[in-house]
């Protein structure tokens, strides 16, 4: 079986910044609160027009043009968002009308924060059985649109975005994805969740003026189960692959607190310098973090030819889990 690896990848940051100056006009908080508590400065939100396709289009667009795959070639499309624009058709299939990827199956995958590891490990599979050959994975999010702005201890965290990656067979044995571990926790799913607007609690005049379609999260009990989780993450994928931490040359995190990566660098002894972080001008963009930092590390230069990477993610579900890319 062919291994699969990333050909190219894209991302697309909307225009529109929120400052953590601009957040003290709006909810009780400040700047020295953020930066203290989480490491956030600032973060793109997404203006009226926009929505998580146009992000994603824009980002899955750039990183066709790096892997010089033409939209037509593009043969799945895998979205992952936890804030689709409308609950069908998929997202997946909005951009590929946008993108004119019109020979490509397209569906979209929902395991939150996690949504870009995840999808990396299902497009692998699609690879290394010879089913497709060019699979595109675009993680996008609006997390504003499900932002309460009169509750300062979710609304300061969020920020919109997305990454996009195009996945292929690796034409070098020794790269791309070497291994995946994944995880969920379902019986935790009321730490983090949007309680209305589904089939369980449509929406109503009640939900919309009790606030019920935006993100609630149990903040403090998170951030234990986050260091935990992810700890864990890195942990078992290293151990699949019998491969140290000193072997890896990056970590690329979830990024929902400055803390939380620093907790988790500790608790797998590897240096933070070694830790790719953009939650100070991002937030946290739920699945779209990972994939827009690891397209950041790329364009900078933080990954070589030959060098490991590992990816490792926590969120809503719960779900966590990690991979381990050679570039
Ligand atoms: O995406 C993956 C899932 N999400 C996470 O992993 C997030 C995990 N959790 C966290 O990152 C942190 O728990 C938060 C950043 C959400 C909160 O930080 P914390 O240090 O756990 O604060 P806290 O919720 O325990 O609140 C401490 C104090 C409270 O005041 P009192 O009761 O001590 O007077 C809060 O009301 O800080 C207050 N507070 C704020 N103050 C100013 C909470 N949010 C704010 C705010 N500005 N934005």
């Amino acid at each position: 079986m062919k291994r699969a690896a990333i050909a190219g990848t894209g991302s697309y940051l909307p225009k529109k910044v929120l400052t953590n100056k601009d957040l003290e006009k709006i909810v009780e908080t400040s700047d020295e609160w953020i930066t203290a508590r989480t490491g956030i400065k600032e973060r793109h939100i997404v203006s009226k027009e926009e929505s998580a396709s146009d992000l994603g289009a824009k980002a899955a667009i750039s990183a066709l043009r790096q892997a010089k795959v033409h939209a037509s070639e593009v043969e799945l499309i895998i979205v992952t968002t936890v804030t689709p624009d409308m609950f069908f058709p998929a997202t997946a299939c909005i951009i590929q009308d946008k993108i004119g990827a019109i020979n490509a199956a397209a569906f979209d995958l929902n395991a939150a924060c996690s949504g870009f590891v995840y999808g990396l490990s299902v497009a692998e599979q699609f690879i290394k059985t010879g089913v497709y050959r060019r699979v595109l994975l675009i993680a996008t999010e609006a997390m504003s649109r499900v932002a309460d702005y009169t509750d300062r201890g979710t609304c300061v965290l969020l920020g919109d975005g997305a990454g996009a990656a195009v996945i292929v067979p690796a034409e070098d044995d020794e790269k791309g994805i070497l291994s995946s571990w994944l995880a969920a926790a379902g019986k935790y799913g009321n730490l983090l969740h949007v309680p209305a607007g589904g089939s369980r609690m449509p929406a109503s005049h009640r939900t919309v003026d009790e606030h019920l379609h935006y993100m609630k999260m149990e903040g403090p009990v998170l951030f234990k189960v986050a260091i935990k989780s992810m700890v864990e993450a890195i942990k078992k994928v290293l151990s699949l692959l019998s491969i140290s931490p000193e072997e890896l040359a990056l970590v690329i995190p979830h990024q929902a607190n400055l803390r939380i990566i620093k907790a988790v660098a500790k608790g797998v002894n590897v240096p933070l310098e070694k830790f790719y972080i953009n939650v100070d001008l991002c937030g946290n963009m739920s699945s779209a973090s990972v994939a827009v930092a690891l397209d950041e590390a790329l364009k900078k230069g933080r990954i070589k030819s030959g060098d490991l990477v590992l990816l490792v993610t926590f969120g809503a579900g719960l779900t966590w889990g990690s991979c381990v890319i050679r570039f």
